[in-house]
């Protein structure tokens, strides 16, 4: 079954950059930028992805520090975009869209930021066979006016770069920071032709939800704390739940896998999609999540080819990059 997964061709639609470089891509960067790991490296790698037994949502984000420190730098975020891009590809994910967030620093301003992974995507797309997105990240628990300077650029380089920039992305701790703060700026994104992807009842925030859901999106990441009437909204407006058990499971927001909203998603036919969120964090892959929810919710092997055909038909591809997924889905599926 795990070889079936693997072979699949698969599409990821819920990745961030930061959180999907996996622990040997973080040794192997750690070592082209500095040379050979010390023992407190390796035991820092350890401890990245283990989890404590109720480790809460806040523990999970202390953790993208660790990886950040490696991408401070042009080329360590050069190479940790590259080695993320291969790590998807060798797990037959044929279609990824990357989420990250534009980060500056005394060595690199965002408007680099962003052209340092548009051009690690760039000459990684020609080395592996995927088609790689990108969805700039507003973080929640930033200033607006950073969000403001992200769209700024994401409306820019989409421009001159409009089949790889396809949208924005809200995340961050969503224990911080206010939705309706960020309307207008989410507003100037979606006016300007970008495609959103919404973080939306990670936690339980009834009025946030509600106020997300009014103003609109193109995906729903998560999707936790949704009641059935929220449900039957997005399945009206054809909006697929991005679920990521794993993710969900660890950061402590679903008890385990048999108890995730992805049982109540199938039986009420609500659009959903399976993701890995931070297959580095937590330690999977997207081959991995179907095997999760194969065991957990007994899927068919062709419900999983039924998932990933419904994640291309979501995915922010344009319609001729959907038929050539849509052939590779079908051909390895006969
Ligand atoms: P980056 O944007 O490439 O640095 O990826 C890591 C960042 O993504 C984190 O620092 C968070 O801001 C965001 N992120 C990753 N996973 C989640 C999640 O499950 N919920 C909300 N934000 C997340
Ligand atoms: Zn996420």
């Amino acid at each position: 079954m795990k070889q079936f997964l693997r072979e699949i061709p698969k599409v990821e639609l819920h990745a961030h950059l930061n959180g999907s470089l996996n622990i040997e891509s973080i040794k192997q960067l750690a070592e082209e930028l500095y040379g050979e790991q010390t023992k407190e490296f390796a035991a820092l790698c350890k401890r990245f992805i283990k989890f404590e037994e109720g480790a809460k949502m806040n523990d999970c984000f202390e953790k993208f520090g660790f990886v950040h420190e490696l991408t401070a730098t042009k080329r360590g975020l050069q190479r940790a975009t590259e080695l993320v891009i291969r790590d998807f590809a060798a797990d037959n994910v044929i279609y990824v869209e990357l989420r990250t967030t534009p980060k500056s620093n005394e060595k690199m301003s965002r408007r680099d930021y962003l052209q340092t992974v548009i051009d690690a995507i760039k000459s990684a797309s020609k080395q592996y066979k995927i088609m790689v997105k990108l969805l700039p990240s507003i973080n929640r628990g930033e200033p607006l006016a950073v969000a403001e300077e992200t769209v700024a650029l994401a409306v820019e380089f989409a421009q001159t770069e409009p089949d790889l920039i396809v949208g924005i992305d809200f995340s961050g701790n969503p224990n911080l920071g206010k939705f309706s703060d960020f309307t207008a700026v989410l507003s100037l994104a979606r006016n300007n032709g970008l495609q959103l992807a919404v973080h939306c009842g990670e936690v339980d925030n009834p009025r946030e939800i509600q106020e997300m859901l009014k103003f609109g999106m193109s995906r729903c990441g998560h999707g936790t704390y949704l009641t059935e009437a929220d449900y039957a909204q997005l399945k009206e407006k054809n909006i697929p739940i991005e679920c990521c058990l794993t993710s969900n499971v660890k950061s402590g927001t679903v008890a385990n896998f048999n108890d995730h909203h992805f049982r109540q998603l199938m039986a009420a036919d609500v659009p959903r999609v399976i993701c890995t969120d931070d297959c580095g964090v937590f330690d999977t892959t997207l081959s991995d999540e179907f095997h999760w929810a194969m065991e957990s919710f007994g899927l068919s092997r062709s419900q999983c080819v039924d998932l990933t055909v419904e994640a291309m038909k979501h995915s922010f591809a344009t319609p001729q990059e959907k038929r050539i997924m849509q052939l590779l889905i079908t051909e390895r599926a006969k």
